[in-house]
């Protein structure tokens, strides 16, 4: 009889173990299944409570309305344009994520890119392997005394614009809303995104994926832009319009960029692997929130948040 009782939780991608140990702890039935096609996945949905997904699952109002019983879908990271959250709230299930939790490693990557650009590091790295010692051909740019353009300052930009300061840069921000306690402690100028893409040497951006930010950096906001500055991308493929990069880089209109995500994941169409043969750009394949640390804050942190949801529900 119990069994009837149990609160059914579904795990699609890969979560660290103590996020799933959470969910256990918490008395639910755990089902891990990171291997499925599209049909499987509709019939694995049926009997669930509970849903934790990455970004790789995509959460369509096919598989919510196959879903009859779920109350909770836990996105175990921040990006949500995987999940069709307007249709999930439409039918009462509540979507949590993990918030602030991958926040420190997504900022310390963006930084990364940013130096591996400025400094060649990708590259004097390449010609080191090959025996050589290129040290004349690897003239880069300092960070300090240097504009940093933040767009989009929330959990993540916060933490960069935190240890911009700390490198002694001047900082430029773009955000629907300015906090003041990022102006009075570490000097924050809030502009207009037309202003901080003609002033910065660098530019980091650090908005989510939506309707309105699609493409948010193209042709015509490129071209405002330093013909020596560097952009870099790890908020969402589409944000930044990489054929658009591309061509500024070609055509010597923008010094460099550095990608973690893409509008193709993996990049397959011929733009997205010229982009990424460039000298010029630095990329990595979307390991942004892929630390030790990271990973295991941003499941516990799911799985709390999905405990509760189900454990009020009930
Ligand atoms: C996020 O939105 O949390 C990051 O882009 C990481 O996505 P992932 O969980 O699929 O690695």
């Amino acid at each position: 009889v119990g069994c009837l009782f149990l609160v059914k939780v579904l795990i699609t991608d890969p979560l660290e173990d103590n996020g799933i140990e959470v969910l256990r702890k918490a008395g639910f039935d755990v089902v891990v299944k990171t291997e499925w096609s599209p049909e499987d996945l509709l019939s694995l949905v049926s009997d669930i409570d509970g849903l934790v997904v990455r970004s790789r699952t995509k959460v369509t109002s096919e598989v919510i309305d196959a879903a009859s019983q779920l109350k909770v879908i836990g996105r175990a990271g921040v990006g949500v344009d995987n999940i069709d959250v307007s249709y999930a709230k439409e039918k009462g299930i509540n979507v949590v994520t993990a918030g602030d939790a991958p926040a420190d490693s997504v900022a310390e990557i963006a930084f990364g890119l940013l130096l591996s650009v400025a400094r060649s590091l990708s590259e004097a790295d390449r010609s080191m392997k090959e025996e050589k010692w290129d040290k004349k051909r690897f003239i880069g740019s300092q960070f300090s005394g240097k504009v940093l353009g933040v767009v989009g300052v929330g959990n993540i930009g916060s933490r960069v614009v935190r240890i911009a300061h700390a490198m002694g840069m001047r900082i430029l921000a773009y955000d629907v809303v300015a906090h003041e306690e990022l102006k009075e402690r570490f000097g924050v100028e809030y502009v207009s995104l037309e202003e901080l893409l003609k002033e910065a040497d660098f530019v980091t951006i650090h908005v989510p994926f939506l309707p309105q930010t699609r493409n948010l950096i193209s042709k015509k906001e490129i071209a405002l832009m330093k013909k020596d500055a560097i952009i870099v991308n790890t908020s969402r493929g589409g944000i930044l319009d990489e054929e658009a990069v591309y061509e500024a880089l070609v055509e010597g209109r923008l010094r460099g960029a550095g990608f973690d995500v893409y509008s193709e994941e993996p990049p397959k169409s011929e733009i997205l692997k010229k982009l990424i043969s460039l000298p010029s750009v630095v990329c990595t394949p979307h390991i942004a929130s892929q630390t030790n640390e990271a990973q295991e804050a941003v499941a516990v942190k799911t799985a709390e948040r999905v405990v509760k949801i189900l454990k009020d529900e009930k």
